[in-house]
């Protein structure tokens, strides 16, 4: 007898009639299961498939994070067609990356930023559209103007998460967006399939996910950015640092991984398990002005260019 097979468990494979091409297109756009095939809207469907393989660093842009120091860490910046994950515990500084990625994306690219959109997922409930008027304001850039190039979602189901990044390419498109945040990435997906019975669903679902956020990275030369809260500093686990939180998934698909802790007023980023990337370590803050360099930092450089001036 055959064994029966749930719905949601179908892949595509499963479906008689698609030749190895199209099987190959479906399966590089992130569609592996019957469902998200069956769901997706045309719209999307055809833009996927139609994508055609485009030299992506030839249009590879960098957004400024605020921090001279954090910058550096990145090579310059985040950048787009990737995906750059921020984890750390609590206080670490994910969220105000995020709001201060909200307002200097939107700048032009001489001042670093993107000239672009954002579009923020807010999970948690943390996100204060009056913090992103402050660090605006303290940069001198017009607040109504930096609110109106936001695009907020606040999500409270994974549900609707996963079809919102189902849709995100159409989003993209329409909202004009080089900068896409989610925060946080997996915490939905963490409270709802919490039992270890549920732990294969979750990592499917969320493998998708990632999968999903990638492949509109890539294709439509955007900056994702995820936090991820992670309990406790990557040396105390064996392996993954994100094994208890989100396995490895989304470790391996994120292109840079930046890990934040806490140290006095400052902040440390570090960079992890990345191919582009040596270990390195930097300090950054958080002030008025969102996430910029400790003030040692900013007089050290102010004081090298006196000197190079000088000379
Ligand atoms: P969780 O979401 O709890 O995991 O933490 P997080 O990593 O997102 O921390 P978040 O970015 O919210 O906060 C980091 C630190 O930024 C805080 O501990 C404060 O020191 C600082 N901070 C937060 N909000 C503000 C603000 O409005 N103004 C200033 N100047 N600093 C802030
Ligand atoms: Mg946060």
């Amino acid at each position: 007898m055959k064994k029966k097979v749930k719905t949601d468990e179908m892949t595509i494979d499963m479906i008689e009639g698609i030749g190895p091409t199209t099987m190959t297109k479906l399966k590089n756009a992130g569609y592996m299961s019957v469902m998200q095939l069956a769901v997706a809207d045309p719209y999307t469907l055809t833009i996927d498939l139609d994508i055609k393989a485009r030299d992506k660093r030839k249009n590879l842009l960098r957004c400024t994070t605020g921090s001279s120091q954090l910058d550096n860490l990145l090579k310059g910046g985040i950048e787009t067609h990737a995906m750059t994950e921020f984890f750390g515990e609590f206080g670490s500084g994910k969220s105000q990356i995020g709001h201060t990625l909200c307002v200097l994306a939107q700048l032009p690219v001489e001042k670093k930023g993107l000239d672009s959109n954002v579009i923020f997922f807010d999970t948690e409930g943390t996100f204060r559209p009056e913090r992103v008027e402050e660090i605006a304001i303290a940069r001198g850039e017009d607040p109504d103007k930096i609110l109106d190039g936001l695009h907020l979602s606040k999500i409270s189901h994974s549900a609707t998460l996963e079809l919102m990044v189902k849709d995100l390419a159409k989003y993209v498109e329409e909202f004009k967006s080089k900068m896409v945040i989610i925060d946080s990435l997996i915490s939905l997906h963490r409270a709802e399939y919490a039992g270890m019975g549920q732990l294969a669903t979750r990592q499917q679902r969320l493998n998708v996910l990632v999968h999903q956020l990638l492949r509109v990275a890539e294709n439509y030369s955007v900056a994702v950015v995820t936090t991820n809260q992670v309990m406790d500093a990557p040396d105390t686990f064996f392996g993954d640092p994100t094994q208890p939180v989100g396995g490895n998934i989304i470790g391996h698909a994120s292109t840079y991984r930046i890990y934040l802790r806490k140290s006095g007023e400052n902040r440390v980023a570090r960079t992890l398990d990345s191919p582009y990337h040596p270990y390195d370590e930097v300090r950054f803050t958080v002030k008025a002005e969102g996430v910029t360099d400790p003030e040692d930092k900013k007089k050290k450089i102010v004081e090298e260019a006196l000197e190079n001036e000088a000379v």
